[in-house]
């Protein structure tokens, strides 16, 4: 077992937006969700407001950045229509994503790599504005490499495959998807990246990833949100920290 620094967790409550606007009421409310969170121990809030609104929108964001006391992680498409909203409200944390209107979630890594000019573009008054601008890509090296050169200060590692794999019983799959995420970590710090993960984590999957050394953050939601009609947000969230914290080898 390793012995590390704690991990921060972010809590993603995006689908407690979901669940309002199937109904099209005002609840459950995503702030009062988030506040819980915070209550609970969460490090940050993510919130990934879409081109569709088809969850959070420009309101919740507002709120979130008005109403909470831990950091805002804004997560987002690199459109312009998004960087205005950043600008104007200037949350601690920005991911950027790859968006496709008929996805269900981000299903893969964005391809900083084909994109370099521009991304250093698009950031930069994003990290004049005190930012902390991550990058959601895969374990490809260039695609590390390449969010080092435009000057990301943070890659956040997919870790849909590895879920995925998992929860279908590919146990050897999912390792080796393990190693490479274990490879892009190290590889990450090594060019001075701080390097987050995130995406398809649950009590059952969470173990090895929070086990590697250089992850210091995990961003984590859909999975917490449907645990908490089970058993509430508070202690879904504190279950979660206490597998986290038991794979640092910290309990
Ligand atoms: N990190 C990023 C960049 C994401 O896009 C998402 C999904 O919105 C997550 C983490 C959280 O994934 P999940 O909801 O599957 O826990």
């Amino acid at each position: 077992m390793t012995t590390v620094g704690k991990l921060r967790l972010g809590v993603n409550i995006d689908h407690v937006a979901t669940v309002r606007n199937a109904r099209g009421s005002a609840w459950p409310d995503p702030l009062r969700a988030a506040l819980l969170a915070e209550a609970a121990g969460a490090d940050g809030i993510t919130a990934h407001l879409r081109e569709d609104r088809r969850h959070i929108r420009d309101t919740d964001m507002e709120a979130l950045a008005a109403g909470i006391g831990i950091p805002l992680n804004f997560e987002c498409a690199a459109t312009d229509e998004m960087a205005a909203i950043i600008l104007r409200l200037k949350p601690h944390a920005v991911c950027l994503v790859p968006e496709k209107r008929e996805e269900r979630t981000t299903e893969g890594g964005l391809d900083v790599a084909s994109d370099i000019d521009r991304l250093t573009a698009y950031i930069t008054p994003l990290r004049t504005a005190g930012c902390r601008v991550s990058m959601f890509i895969g374990h490809a090296p260039t695609q590390i490499a390449a969010s080092a050169r435009i000057g990301a200060a943070v890659v956040e590692l997919h870790t849909g495959h590895y879920s995925d794999l998992h929860a279908e019983g590919r146990l050897d799959e999912a390792n080796a998807e393990l190693d490479a995420l274990r490879k892009a970590a190290t590889y990450a710090h090594s060019l001075g990246l701080e390097v987050h993960a995130g995406h398809g984590l649950t009590y059952d999957n969470v173990a090895p990833v929070a086990a590697i050394p250089e992850i210091v953050e995990l961003n984590i939601g859909h999975f917490l949100i449907g645990e908490a009609i089970y058993m509430g947000l508070e202690d879904a969230i504190l279950e979660m920290r206490r597998r986290m914290d038991e794979a640092r080898g910290l309990l």
